[in-house]
């Protein structure tokens, strides 16, 4: 737990725009020091000269997620102005490219494995190691989604990726289980971002007179700024998942009552000696 975040070093990755520059807002008003970490450095120069003009400490740093070479580079910019990395959210993402599986490409299916997942994992060995050595109070913050708990059909690359996050995020939790370094995965719903709009695009839409919701279509979702609070708030209290709506608790009990349903159907099929042996991370927290 990190009861007390001032001063704490942050990194932000995506924080030149939705969620990531909500992220780097709540760290930077609960009194931190924040890198935002972005590659469309236009947007993050913007983005940062808002928060620098308030006085608050924030940094940009130009960061391709997907490339390890980049890592290296912004964290000895990082290290070098603010010093080592405290609090480490891997929130870049990319949406859909929205095809069925049978018309989705495999560039599409690389480009959001590439950032969404190996993007996670280029961050935790870029930082984590560093954090183990120093033994002070540490925390890893990564963006899943709701979408990493139930599937939804014709974004399939964004579901696969975002079940690797929360996969990834769950062991990492049982591995520092013990250690002054805590992990939280953040699962939000829809948020209202610039996620799958075309670059150039604000994430503030003009506003769109009230018309009926067409059957179907893709509600506009919540705004970001209250999940920067939330994350914030989980820190603190060292909370593992972060949800954006109870709501959602109907659409994982369904998934989780059919996978019931089966498992308590199921014939053994050989004595589960097993259970104990990969099971055994549950008894680290
Ligand atoms: N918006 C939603 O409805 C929603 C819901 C659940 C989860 N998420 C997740 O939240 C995270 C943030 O998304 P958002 O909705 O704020 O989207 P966004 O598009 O508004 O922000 C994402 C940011 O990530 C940056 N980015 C993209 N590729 C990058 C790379 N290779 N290296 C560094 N930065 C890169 C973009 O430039 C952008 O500034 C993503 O992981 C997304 O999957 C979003």
């Amino acid at each position: 737990m990190m009861k007390d975040l001032g001063e704490k070093t942050v990194l932000v990755t995506g924080a030149a725009s939705g969620i990531g520059a909500a992220l780097a807002r709540s760290f930077l008003t609960a009194g931190c020091k924040v890198a935002l970490a972005d590659i469309d450095e236009a947007r993050l120069r913007r983005v940062t000269s808002e928060f620098e003009h308030a006085r608050l400490a924030a940094r940009a740093v130009r960061l391709d997620v997907a490339s390890e070479a980049s890592w290296a580079l912004a964290l000895r910019d990082v290290e070098a102005s603010f010093g080592p990395i405290d609090i480490l959210c891997n929130n870049a993402g990319i949406g859909s490219e929205r095809q069925p599986f049978g018309a989705l490409s495999a560039e599409a299916w690389r480009r959001v494995f590439d950032i969404n997942v190996h993007g996670v994992f280029n961050g935790i060995s870029a930082v984590l190691p560093g954090m183990l050595l120093r033994g002070s109070d540490a925390h890893i913050v990564n963006t899943a989604s709701i979408l990493g708990h139930f599937a939804r059909p014709g974004v399939g690359e964004y579901v696969a990726a975002k079940y690797a996050v929360l996969g990834l995020s769950e062991t990492l939790r049982m591995e520092l289980a013990g250690t002054p370094v805590g992990v939280s995965v953040l699962c939000p719903g829809l948020v209202a971002t610039r996620i799958g709009l075309p670059p150039g695009e604000d994430e503030n839409p003009a506003p769109v007179p009230p018309t009926q919701p067409q059957p179907g279509a893709r509600p506009l979702g919540i705004d970001a700024s209250g999940i920067g609070d939330a994350v914030v708030t989980a820190v603190r209290e060292g909370r593992f998942y972060i949800f954006t709506h109870p709501e959602y608790a109907a659409l994982i009990d369904r998934r989780f009552g059919e996978i019931g349903q089966a498992l308590a159907s199921s014939a053994p099929l050989g004595p589960a000696e097993d259970i104990a042996y990969l099971g055994q991370g549950f008894s680290r927290y």
